[in-house]
């Protein structure tokens, strides 16, 4: 054994090994800091981001740089070299961006870009797989996928290499850089695009996200960086190992599921980080080493993914590796990979464009000829020659693949404009909009569809009006002075013919059941009700309107629906009535009534209160997300809607781990509820939502859920799995 685990690249993981055999911290010289190489200690590490600072990530910069840099450059890199409170601040203007369903839209233009490359260099037999394929497609992707120009990102990664080896003649290129960068966030400032810049000008404009103009640069060059040189390596690596070992490279590449799961392996076995520095802040023992402030420690992630007491034959690389333990690859906790869905997307798309375009793949050079850099964070091979077959067949489909500049993203949005509006009460505008082409899709009563406007805020509203099917919505709007700004649009700059985009309906608040039903509306609450009044009189149910409000004036279709139904609603504006007697109201009702409510919170919460006094079905739908206590933990059942097993989750449990000791691997890799990887559908059952991915809309709708952190709100939740 070394003395010190890094001393010797070839040699690391044995290194590693004997480090996790012996009591306490290894001290580390290659890394100046003692080596944290079990597991439990790596996680207990992150997990506690006080007491572990992550400013040792980011070097301090010399004063010369520091000069030429001022108020040019950002210094602190993207989130990775900041602590709490500024950490969690910037990273949740980027958090919701990266979601693995919301990322999966960049999917087939990454695979076009990755046959634009192979294009370039197929017919040469053999080349260095880095330098030409995977080194340059995340650069592309990256730039591409933030708001900057994917033909340019040759220029941008020479810039960025000041950081890896900074020199004077580096200064000026990384200014540039800079330069460039943020002259696209000015222009995303007024005219959107599909891209992260215009993501985070969104939500700074909406006021869900707080910063200034450089913090917003921060955010972009640093993503590059952690982004490229990972993805780069890891591919390389994985397929050097899979090649090596009979039937692996094969096995991986059967189909898209067997790529992911090969790519985990490889992100267990080597990933590209070897682990990343921390520094302590208070007196602490980490894994029996006494630690002062000041101390620094490594944390040996490449050590932690092969700990015994975790993974069966660690050492073996097994491209079918089954279990639940996620690798920490990614880490975990506030700094866990922000990049790993787009991460886990590329090298799958990768995988499955080297498998159609390049016969036969080889490594160009004896696997126990490969060589390793020096260990630092990065782990990667000194050169990496690949080769295969150049045949008729593979010429042939050179170039037939679609260009990047013909691949818009694929996220099912439609365009629109509107065609009629007209105010309908105090405040409140109705408008109708129209396809560009076509048709807009019908709908079902109580469904919500979203809508981008000009500005590229992004709304949700119900669907109102009588007519589900003839290619046009109707919306009624209420401003919201105090709002976060879509309705004061609406009011004010939505003129006719506007442009604006759509996605297709969803619907979280459908008729069903029997019987006869009540609808409750508060307010603007009237939207839905109006299209499922009309839903239950054509399935023959009885049904009665209870429409609640301030004042009559601002009551939008009170008068409509008092001459068309009169004998079946209620119009109650409390200022010309007083305060309605719910209560009362719901005690006389029969039991088999189902009651919908639509409308504030307080008003819901009253009547789900009563609804369950007097024995009643409730069904709500919420403009705001649920407030929840989340003080104190109580057990509940998660129930697998494909076994119909039903599964205990105690008070100090997540339903992650208890999935993950039944044997059902989900996929995780914050486990903080800020990744959005470890999303699952929910069938039935109240949500407790404590992630902060989801979009309160997405909260309110109640179908899905973050099982590393969130809870159910009652008994059980049933889960689509
Ligand atoms: C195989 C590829 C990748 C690997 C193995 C990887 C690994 C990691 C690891 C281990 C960390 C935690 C650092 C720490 O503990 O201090 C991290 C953080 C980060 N990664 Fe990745 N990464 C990959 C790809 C990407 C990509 C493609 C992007 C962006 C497009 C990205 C962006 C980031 C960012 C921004 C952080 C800092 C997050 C924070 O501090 O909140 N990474 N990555
Ligand atoms: S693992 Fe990141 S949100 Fe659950």
């Amino acid at each position: 054994m070394n003395a010190c685990p890094f001393s010797n690249p070839s040699q690391v993981f044995e290194d590693l090994a004997q480090a996790r055999d012996q009591p306490g911290l290894t001290w580390s010289e290659v890394m100046n800091r003692w080596v944290v190489s079990r597991h439990d200690d790596i996680v207990t590490a992150l997990h506690d981001p006080t007491t572990f600072s992550s400013r040792p990530t980011v070097p301090d910069m010399p004063s010369h740089v520091l000069e030429a840099f001022s108020g040019k450059v950002p210094l602190r890199g993207t989130l990775i070299g900041h602590d709490n409170p500024i950490h969690d601040r910037l990273r949740a203007a980027v958090n919701t961006f990266f979601m693995p369903r919301r990322i999966a839209r960049f999917e087939s233009w990454i695979e076009a870009q990755a046959h634009a490359l192979i294009d370039e260099f197929y017919e040469e037999g053999e080349v260095d797989f880095r330098a030409r394929f995977s080194s340059p497609l995340p650069l592309k992707v990256i730039s591409h996928i933030v708001g900057l120009d994917p033909d340019r990102s040759e220029v941008y990664f020479k810039a960025l290499q000041f950081f890896s080896s900074p020199g004077p003649e580096k200064l000026q290129p990384l200014v540039d850089f800079h330069d460039e960068a943020m002259a696209a966030i000015e222009a995303r400032r007024y005219r959107r695009h599909d891209d992260l810049m215009s993501h985070v000008w969104n939500l700074r404009d909406s006021g869900e996200a707080e910063m200034d103009d450089f913090e917003m640069l921060s955010l972009f060059p640093g993503l590059m960086l952690a982004g490229h040189e990972t993805s780069a390596n890891l591919i390389v690596m994985a397929l050097t190992h899979m090649l090596a070992r009979p039937g692996a490279y094969e096995t991986a590449q059967a189909d898209d599921a067997s790529r992911s799961r090969a790519i985990e392996e490889a992100l267990r076995f080597e990933a590209p980080i070897t682990g990343m520095p921390r520094r302590v802040t208070c007196p602490v023992n980490l894994g029996g080493t006494e630690l002062k402030p000041g101390d620094e420690v490594f944390l040996a992630y490449a050590s932690g993914n092969r700990d015994p007491h975790y993974y069966e034959r660690p050492e073996e690389f097994d491209v079918e590796r089954s279990g639940t333990q996620q690798h920490i690859g990614f880490a975990q906790g506030i700094h866990a990979c922000l990049g790993a869905p787009l991460a886990r997307l590329l090298l799958k798309v990768e995988m499955r464009v080297i498998a159609d375009r390049l016969p036969n793949l080889r490594f160009a050079k004896a696997y126990e000829d490969r060589e390793y850099l020096p260990v630092r964070e990065v782990r990667a091979l000194v050169d990496t020659p690949f080769a295969w077959d150049v045949t008729d067949e593979g010429r042939a489909k050179a170039g037939r693949h679609p260009k990047p500049s013909e691949i818009g993203n694929d996220d099912g949005w439609m365009s629109g404009h509107v065609i009629e509006r007209r105010k309908v009460a105090t405040d409140v505008v109705e408008i109708v909009l129209a396809a560009d082409a076509g048709a807009l899709p019908a709908w079902t009563p109580g469904a919500h569809a979203e809508i981008e406007l000009p500005n590229s805020l992004i709304r949700q509203y119900s669907l109102t009006g009588g007519q589900i099917d003839d290619g046009r919505w109707r919306i009624a709007v209420l401003r919201e002075a105090d709002g976060r700004g879509g309705s004061r649009f609406m009011h004010d700059d939505l003129p006719m013919g506007s442009k604006v985009r759509v996605r297709p309906p969803r619907n979280h608040f459908p008729l069903s059941g029997a019987g006869p039903i009540l609808l409750i509306a508060g307010g603007i609450g009237i939207t839905p009700m109006i299209p499922m009044m009309a839903a239950s009189d054509a399935r023959g149910r009885s049904s009665h309107l209870l429409y609640l409000g301030k004042a009559r004036a601002g009551m939008a279709y009170a008068g409509d629906l008092e001459a068309r139904v009169p004998d079946r609603v209620t119009v109650w504006p409390a200022q010309e009535k007083g305060r309605f007697d719910l209560s009362g109201y719901l005690s006389a009702l029969p039991a088999v009534t189902t009651v919908y409510c639509c409308g504030p919170e307080r008003l819901i919460q009253a009547v789900e209160q009563a609804c369950e006094t007097y024995g009643l079905t409730c069904r709500v739908e919420r403009f705001a997300p649920a407030e929840f206590d989340v003080g104190t933990n109580a057990p509940f059942e998660i129930e697998l809607r494909s076994t119909g097993e039903v599964l205990p989750v105690a008070a100090d449990e997540t339903i992650l781990s208890v999935l993950g000791r039944r044997g059902i691997f989900v996929q995780s890799t914050c486990q903080q509820g800020t990744c959005g990887t470890c999303e699952v559908g929910v069938v039935e059952g109240e949500i407790l939502h404590r992630d902060s991915v989801l979009t309160k809309e997405e909260h309110a709708a109640g179908d899905t859920i973050m099982v590393c952190v969130s809870r159910c709100a009652g008994k059980r939740l049933v889960l689509k799995l």
